[in-house]
């Protein structure tokens, strides 16, 4: 399960992360970042009902693995409803696949019979204090995960987080942005878990805006991967011009990915944040006390501003060492 793009040698042990993801197009992004970055080791997927269903996105998480030739690693079908709040996916966002106008094969891997939060449960409990989560959907299998088993709270090593709006405008309400407002009260639980957090707002992945000049770079490169991004952010730039007038995509959760790793790209501050769920217009809404009003200690650690020339950068490096390296496998196996 080492991953197989070795840009750079580091002498020290990689990251080992679970991501819990609703794939997705910026999910798909981000789990490429992870199998491109030899930082970590990817020791499983769980999967979250979001911005599409869980069971499609079960589908789209085990073809982007195959896509990367990744497909030994672990993938967990979680939840397919928020726990209090009716079922909201994301079509106009992400198409109905969830991977927009992409159609990669079916997968030929299957996954795995345990439920995600008995997989979570197993793996995190089997190595306390090791594993970091990289949460880039909705937040129901971990909500659920510490409920059944309380022990994990002091066992996962930290969050990272993509999810909130803090000082930007919401995506999905004026004030909530997606994963949050999806299952706030999800978002509750995880917020007050004690867990170290690391929280990736749209403040920051706002201002990382993959361009159609960043994927004919990629396109350089004859790989299936390049094609793929085009297939599957075309869609998602269409969405974003036709609903938020940006030229381009947000990446939001490989943003949230890299951070893992490169703590440096973003800067932030220690701060209570809580959640709104009393069910009125800002249901969903992240809230920091940045004035202290509230008394409270500091619950995580929130990006607010980030070096988004310098994160797009390695995003592409990333991504294109990865298809080089699945392009000289290709070349090697059909010699
Ligand atoms: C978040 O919601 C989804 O649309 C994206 O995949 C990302 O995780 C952004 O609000
Ligand atoms: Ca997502």
């Amino acid at each position: 399960m080492t991953n197989r793009c070795m840009t750079q040698t580091s002498i020290f042990a990689p990251k080992r992360i679970l991501i819990d993801t609703d794939p997705g197009i910026d999910d798909a992004a981000a789990i490429l970042l992870a199998l491109a970055s030899p930082e970590l080791r990817v020791e499983g997927l769980s999967v979250v009902h979001g911005n599409c269903s869980v069971d499609q996105g079960i589908v789209n998480a085990l073809a982007v693995l195959e896509l990367a030739a990744a497909e030994e690693i672990p993938v967990a079908q979680g939840c397919p409803l928020p726990l209090v709040q009716p079922s909201l996916l994301a079509p106009e966002t992400h198409g109905h696949s969830g991977l927009g106008y992409a159609s990669l094969p079916p997968p030929r891997a299957k996954p795995l019979s345990q439920h995600a939060c008995d997989f979570l449960i197993e793996r995190i409990l089997d190595a306390p204090g090791e594993l970091t989560i990289v949460a880039i959907g909705p937040l129901t299998n971990l909500a659920l995960t510490l409920r059944k088993e309380p022990r994990l709270a002091g066992a996962i090593k930290e969050i990272f987080l993509m999810g909130g709006a803090i000082r930007h405008p919401g995506n999905t309400t004026p004030l909530a942005e997606f994963n949050i407002y999806v299952d706030p009260h999800a978002a509750h639980i995880v917020f007050h878990s004690g867990i170290p957090i690391t929280l990736v707002p749209l403040d920051v992945t706002y201002r990382c805006i993959f361009t159609e000049a960043h994927l004919q770079k990629l396109e350089q490169i004859p790989s299936p991967i390049p094609v793929f991004l085009r297939q599957a952010t075309r869609f998602y730039m269409e969405f974003h011009d036709q609903y938020q007038g940006i030229q381009g995509c947000v990446i939001n959760d490989p943003l949230a990915l890299a951070l893992t790793f490169r703590p440096d790209l973003c800067y932030y501050q220690d701060l209570y944040v809580d959640v709104d769920v009393s069910g009125g217009v800002c249901l969903g809404k992240t809230f920091a006390d940045f004035y202290h009003m509230m008394n409270k200690p500091a619950n995580m650690k929130v990006a607010l501003e980030v070096r988004a020339e310098a994160f797009l950068e390695l995003f592409v490096e990333r991504i294109a060492a990865l298809s080089r390296a699945l392009l000289a496998q290709e070349v090697k196996r059909t010699r």
